[in-house]
């Protein structure tokens, strides 16, 4: 009878529509991930040697992911915490670990960088970035320092676009999964998709597109040799369908008791790396039209790699003749809207654990998170914010994400059962899904996942990552997740808490 109390789940928030539900994954999935990581991370694999991989993790361990994922929170009917906890009371920080690192660590420099989109939007209708746009963007608007040690001050501009985002997502997750989440992404989804088909057209339609577009699509198969591009193609799917977040989890727990799981992983993977590749002609498209116009080779326009967005677009921008501005506001917003209807999901998913466990009023402890989220991206806002967002995403995403997708696959996979999940997941959904699946949860996903862990701790022990001083390394990017590792433990050994106050 106890059980029930805890998990009494006629109160639990629904979707309104099936469509909502979707809308809303993919404006989880659809983010900063599909535009500013996947096009700096494919230039960085020199264009298409880049695509393999990355539709390679999609089909091996993406798709199997994403339906564990939904599969868990629905059969479940919680979040992740609460999701584990009822596998086994051992596992409930697993649930914890996942939202905690999303919650203080990614979304923190995630709103950081929506505000740096945000500034951009406002510095397209005049051009702010004059000439020399790498200086622009790196001295005058983040004012960089020298290094992670060096933090200087917070820029104010960013201080008040990180402020802006915050008010953005504490208005929508206040109101909750149907008036709020829904809603505003039935509205930020098509918008999305509207602006993003005419930056595509667009960029096309570009003098020297096609040299850039011959790049994206001709791979380089030397590239896969080298085990950098491989683990970066699959964190990039764990981080871009924002899988190991917990996210997933909690939103699938949202829907009613007859849904099609299958059907929707399969459309919400596919949707999420369909943009990003359609994307991607827009960005290439652009850099072949500088290549053109300033006699430089497509490799060589952009000399790096986490500004790509914001250094290379706005250069791209200044030298068109015509309807400049409006290219560039379609372009930052984008960036603005991709990346609200993602930080939103990440707010939701932690809320939605506190709310689980503590049975906490959703308003009140959404408006402290927010403080909280607005408060912590502060070190991202100041001179040396760069050095700390680079370390920071750096390790939550290839340990941090991955680890958990290990975790995930392991606890389900063996303990729990692939099998018993499975028929679930078949059970309500018309698409059924085969052995494969288990043999895919059970060995594949764990064993390549391994793999890329493994070579990601050998690389760290044979070059410092980014070539920073490994003391600040250690404190930024390993401590910090070791801190969100300790947290959750402790989290998960806190008492539940009855809907009427008193404690288990
Ligand atoms: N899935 C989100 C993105 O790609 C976090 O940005």
């Amino acid at each position: 009878m106890a059980k029930k109390e805890y998990f009494s789940d006629i109160h639990r928030a629904q979707w309104k529509t099936r469509m909502g539900f979707i809308l809303a994954s993919i404006g989880s999935a659809v983010g900063l991930g599909n535009i500013w990581r996947f096009s700096y991370l494919t230039y960085e694999s020199g264009g298409g040697a880049f695509l393999i991989p990355y539709f390679i993790a999609l089909a091996v361990v993406g798709i199997p992911l994403l339906i564990l994922e939904f599969g868990l929170g629905h059969r479940q009917k919680g979040s992740a915490p609460k999701s584990f906890y009822k596998i086994s009371p051992a596992w409930e920080w697993l649930g914890w670990w996942a939202i905690i690192f999303v919650m203080f660590g990614i979304v923190m420099y995630y709103g950081v960088v929506i505000a740096w989109a945000l500034n951009y939007v406002f510095y397209s209708l005049t051009q702010a970035w004059g000439a020399d746009t790498n200086t622009f963007f790196y001295n005058t608007f983040l004012g960089i320092t020298s290094g992670p040690g060096v933090l200087g001050y917070i820029r104010p501009q960013i201080l008040f676009g990180l402020f802006a985002v915050w008010v953005m997502n504490w208005i929508i997750v206040f109101f909750g999964v149907e008036k709020g989440i829904e809603r505003a992404n039935k509205i930020l989804m098509p918008l999305l998709l509207l602006l993003t088909l005419v930056l595509v057209v667009w960029s096309l339609s570009l003098e020297g597109a096609r040299v850039g577009l011959t790049q994206y699509l001709s791979p380089d198969f030397s590239a896969l040799l080298n085990p950098r591009v491989w683990a970066a193609a699959f964190s990039q799917i764990f981080f871009t369908l924002s899988l190991g977040f917990g996210i997933m989890v909690a939103y699938a727990s949202y829907l009613p008791k007859e849904t099609d799981i299958t059907k929707n992983a399969l459309i919400i993977s596919l949707a999420d790396c369909f943009f990003a590749f359609i994307a991607g002609f827009a960005v290439w498209g652009t850099l072949g039209y500088m290549s053109v116009a300033s006699g430089v080779p497509v490799s060589e326009v952009a000399s790096e790699s986490l500004g790509l967005a914001f250094v290379v677009y706005p250069q791209a921008i200044s030298m068109m003749p015509a309807f400049a501005r409006t290219f560039g506001v379609i372009f930052f917003s984008i960036l603005v809207f991709a990346g609200l209807s993602s930080s939103i999901s990440i707010l939701e998913a932690f809320t939605s654990g506190v709310m689980d466990k503590f049975h906490l009023r959703r308003k009140p402890l959404v408006s402290v998170l927010c403080l909280v989220g607005f408060l912590g991206g502060l070190i991202f806002t100041t001179g040396g914010g760069l050095f700390w967002l680079d370390i920071v995403d750096h390790f939550l995403t290839n340990y941090g994400l991955i680890s958990v997708g290990i975790l995930q696959c392991l606890v389900i996979g063996w303990y729990f059962k692939a099998g018993k999940l499975r028929e679930h997941i078949n059970n309500v959904s018309d698409m059924k899904i085969g052995v494969w699946w288990d043999f895919s949860v059970k060995f594949i996903t764990p064993i390549i996942l391994v793999a890329i862990l493994i070579s990601s701790i050998s690389q760290e022990f044979s070059a410092p990552y980014g070539n920073y001083p490994v003391t600040w390394i250690i404190f930024i990017g390993r401590d910090w997740l070791l801190a969100t590792l300790i947290a959750s433990i402790i989290v998960a050994g806190a008492k539940w808490r009855k809907k009427n106050g008193t404690y288990k």
